[in-house]
Formats: C-alpha cells, structure tokens, sequence
C-alpha cells in the first residue's frame, strides 16, 4: 500500500490545489479502508496523517498560499483532515469490536452443559456387613476389640485348648513367623486376652471381634490365604446355651429380616463344649414349607466355652460359664443379597460393587 496515497494524488490533481489535494485523499482512504484489517489502517492512518504522511506534506504547502486566503483554506483543508481521522477511528473500533466478539463466540461456556461426573467409591459390601454387626453388638452392650493380626501361638492356639501337639491344629494351616509368631488363624485368639484383662467383679464380659485371619491353605484354589471374621464372647455368671441361641436370633433377624430358620447341628470346636455349627436359610421359610425345600447355609460355628479355656485365664469354670462363636461375614452377606459365588467379593469388579452404594453415603 505504501505510496498509493501519494500516487493516486499525482495521477489525479497533479496540479491541485491544497483542498482539492485533501479531498482526493479523502476519497481514496474512504475507498480503501472499508477493505482493510486493523494492521492495514494504522499503516494507512500513518500514511495519511503521520509526520510525513500525505496529509501533513500537503498542509505545509500551506505557507504558499496568499496570507488572505490562507486561513479559510487552512481551516477547510482541517476539516477534511478530521474527518479522515474520524473515519480511520471509527473503522478500526467496529473491527476491534468484532474481533472481540469472534474471541468470546470461539471462547463460550455453555454452562447448562452437564458437568463431568467424578466417580466416588463406596464401603466394600463386606465392611458393610461388618460394620451392621459391630452396630447391633455395641447397641447389645458387647465392647468391639480388633486385635493383632500377628499374634503369638500361646494365645492363637495353646490358650485355646489347642496344645502343640493337638491334633486339631491340622484343620488350620498356620503361616508361622517364627516358633512363638505367627499370621492369626482365628480371631479366637482374642477370647484369651480379653479374659486375662477383664474384671469379672465388674460384670459380664460382652465382646466381639472382627478382622482378617489368615491360613495357607495352598493346595485348595477356591479358598484364599486371607479371610474375615467376626468372633464373639460373652463369659459370666449362669450364661447359658438358650443365651446363644437368643443372640444369634436377633444376629439374623437384625441382618436378614425375618423368615430366615436357623439350626444347630453337633460340631467340635477343642474351645468349646459342647460345639455346634449354625446353619441358616438361604430362602425365607414359614410353618408351611417342606423341609427338603430349606437350603441351608453354613454361617458359623460356636458352643460354650471350654472350662479348660476358662481356667487358663484364671476364671472358675464353676462360678462362670461362657459362649462363643465365630462367623463369617462373607457367608453374612451373600445370604443376605442373595449372592452365590463368593468369589464376587475379591475381584473388584465395578459392576458388582456399585450395587452396594449406600444411600446415605
Ligand atoms: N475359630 C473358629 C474357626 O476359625 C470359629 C469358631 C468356632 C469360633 C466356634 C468360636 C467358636 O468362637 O465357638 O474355625
């Protein structure tokens, strides 16, 4: 573009005066800058109008012109200086402001638009159960205990009425840590020291105790080296095995509703005696249902508390007696929504799990 201001006047008014110059110049920026970007009308403002732009090297010429004419040229040659200005200011603002609204077209925030959904995780469908025990106990009056899960074999085994040399250690294959140490097999092992501490002057001992077991089983793939449990205990004067059975009662209304029957059958526990396995109903059943129609699940085993058990820990099997049991949320839960492989629990598939979301999370 550079000197076509100046070109076109040479061509056009070679011989012009100052106002007919003006306006020639006039003309030709109100023709060229309706086509120009911002960048092309500041080098047309600076061709026009800069110190040495056509405009000012025509208003010098002004000293030429006779003194009596010179004002009223001056002042005509102004105007038209002004209204070039006028117009390379207003262009360049409507282009200003249309570069401005393409910026904020290209840049809008549709904020009716749905937001991304953060995932949020939820208790696993065990600690659920776990913590449903844990609630009906303590509301019962038991105290919660959780244990070590590494734990010595005196408490694990040898105050359990288990001797090194009992038979009875076979039925759970133990990750020894050392001769004295081992991974718990049974949260059992709480019974003992929760006897040694408690003051027996004071009332009843009342405790559950939930956590993770662990046994090698490693010849068995359906079974895993590491299971839960939830152990229970209550030692006192004249408990009885009608306390037991009253306990689990209201475990498994509590949890399942009601409908479900329970049964116990005769079992050997070396802790207890006598020693029973519980079994519940998978299906709800009432007076009207057949027996072959119930089918039974295993839930956990308990009895009253071995005397020798209680003489270890210093407790007269003669003034106290105790229950016990020992369960198994993972057989809890599936009773309770109906699932029927139990290996669902360990395999993290989403799928599975968000079914357990709870409502008041
Ligand atoms: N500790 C036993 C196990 O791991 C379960 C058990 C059975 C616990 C009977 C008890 C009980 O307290 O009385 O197989």
């Amino acid at each position: 573009m550079a000197n076509s201001l100046e070109n076109s006047l040479n061509e056009a008014v070679p011989n012009g005066t100052i106002i007919e110059k003006v306006n020639q110049v006039k003309t030709d920026v109100f023709d060229i800058a309706p086509g120009l970007s911002i960048k092309g009308l500041d080098e047309l403002r600076v061709e026009a109008l800069g110190k040495k732009g056509v405009i000012t090297s025509i208003l010098k010429s002004l000293k030429d012109v006779p003194a009596d004419q010179r004002k009223e040229v001056g002042a005509a040659a102004n105007l038209v200086r002004n209204e070039i200005e006028a117009l390379l200011d207003s262009r360049k603002s409507e282009l200003e402001i249309e570069e401005l609204n393409a910026q904020l077209e290209a840049e809008k925030l549709d904020v009716t638009r749905p937001g991304t959904q953060i995932k949020t995780g939820t208790k696993h469908v065990l600690q659920q159960i776990q913590d449903q025990i844990e609630d009906l106990f303590v509301s019962q009056g038991y105290q919660v205990v959780y244990g070590n899960e590494i734990e010595t074999d005196e408490y694990n085994f040898e105050r359990m009425n288990l001797p090194k040399d009992h038979p009875a250690r076979d039925m759970q294959d133990t990750f020894y840590i050392n001769p004295e140490l081992l991974l718990r097999t049974q949260t059992s092992a709480m019974q003992a020291r929760m006897m040694d501490v408690h003051d027996f002057e004071t009332g009843p001992l009342k405790m559950i105790s939930p956590g993770v077991v662990y046994r090698r089983d490693d010849d068995d793939a359906t079974h895993s080296h590491q299971f839960h449990q939830v152990e229970g205990l209550v030692v006192g004067k004249n408990v009885t095995m009608a306390d037991l059975k009253g306990t689990l009662l209201s475990l498994f209304e509590n949890l399942f509703g009601k409908g479900h029957a329970m049964r116990f059958r005769p079992s050997y526990f070396p802790f207890t005696e006598p020693s029973i396995e519980v079994d519940v109903s998978w299906n709800i059943v009432d007076d009207t249902t057949k027996p072959e129609d119930i089918k039974w699940i295993e839930v956990l085993g308990a009895g009253m508390v071995h005397p020798n058990v209680l003489s270890m820990s210093g407790i007269d099997p003669q003034k106290y007696s105790g229950f016990a049991f020992g369960l198994g949320p993972d057989r809890f839960a599936m009773i309770k929504y109906g699932i029927d492989d139990i290996r669902n629990f360990y395999l993290d598939d989403v799928r599975f799990l968000e079914q357990f979301r709870q409502v008041n999370e």
